[in-house]
């Protein structure tokens, strides 16, 4: 695996390697890599004939009081695991490579984000919209793998690549759950044993949302209320948002006539997680 730490060397290593007419995928990561990230890394190998990760904990989609500092880092363990899987290429830029000073360009995507998470972390979707147009432009990949765990992150990048006829087709890969059902991320890390319980509200709330679905319930609002009283039985976990929305838009939805997102988001201790689930009349 060839590990390029600048911009400059991550254009040439996957350009020497394209000369051949290979097609390229790229997963955007920020590390601390687990089984979810690694489904993106199996996909982009069975459909790609090169394979390029990216690991960059990007400071411009961290609110001022978030996690950036603390966010789980594993740089070692990470490059082992991607070896492991056969990646190809590496592309692991320090902060000061990627923003060599404050940005003034931004890639903001008017309405979409401000919605579901955009609405409680201001800045975050513009700050990864902006990070993944860099590594579209550094990397030129034909394929961009995601993880349908970000939902909204989906909806956002799908509009940002039609607008600006980026030359990539994103691919979404289902979320990764742990064997109880907790949809993996970097933060579990930040649980302990009892947060780590509580965490399962998320994945029940979903799964009542779907049950009440599955027998004929159509009304959003009851859908809403039912999958936050889920949440509420459990003391410790801190609502911070439950939605139905459509899922390109992310507006919420009036009726469930077509697919729809169920969205939630909740602090579990200090720790936000989020999860979703698809409903497919
Ligand atoms: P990160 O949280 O590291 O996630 C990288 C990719 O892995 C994202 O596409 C995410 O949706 C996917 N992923 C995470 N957990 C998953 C799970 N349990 N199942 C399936 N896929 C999962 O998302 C980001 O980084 C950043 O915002 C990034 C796109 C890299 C821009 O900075």
């Amino acid at each position: 695996m060839k590990i390029a730490k600048t911009i400059q060397e991550m254009r040439e290593a996957v350009r020497d390697a394209r000369r051949g007419g290979e097609s390229l995928g790229l997963v955007p990561t920020m590390g601390a890599l687990h089984e979810g990230h690694l489904s993106l890394v199996r996909a982009a190998k069975a459909r790609c004939d090169a394979v390029a990760v990216s690991i960059f904990v990007n400071p411009l989609q961290f609110g001022p009081h978030e996690d950036l500092a603390n966010y789980p880092r594993d740089f070692a363990g990470d490059c082992h695991r991607l070896e492991g899987e056969g990646v190809d290429f590496l592309f692991a830029p320090s902060v000061e490579e990627m923003y060599p000073e404050t940005s003034v360009t931004y890639v903001e995507l008017e309405g979409l984000s401000k919605r579901l998470c955009g609405g409680s972390r201001p800045g975050h979707f513009r700050g990864v919209a902006t990070v993944v147009a860099k590594l579209f432009h550094i990397v030129e990949a034909d394929l961009a793998f995601f993880g349908q765990k970000d939902a909204a992150q989906v909806a956002i990048l799908r509009r940002m690549v039609k607008d600006l006829n980026f030359p990539v087709e994103i691919v979404v890969c289902p979320i990764v759950r742990e064997p109880d059902g907790l949809a993996m991320s970097s933060r579990n890390a930040y649980l302990n044993p009892q947060e780590r319980k509580s965490a399962l509200q998320l994945h029940r709330s979903l799964n009542e949302v779907e049950r009440r679905f599955q027998q004929g319930e159509r009304d959003p609002a009851s859908l809403i209320e039912a999958g936050k009283n889920v949440l509420a039985q459990e003391p410790g976990v801190r609502l911070d948002y439950f939605s139905i929305v459509d899922p390109d838009t992310l507006v919420p939805v009036t009726g469930l006539t077509r697919n729809a997102l169920v969205a939630v988001a909740a602090f579990v201790g200090s720790t936000r997680l989020i999860d979703n689930a698809v409903l497919t009349p």
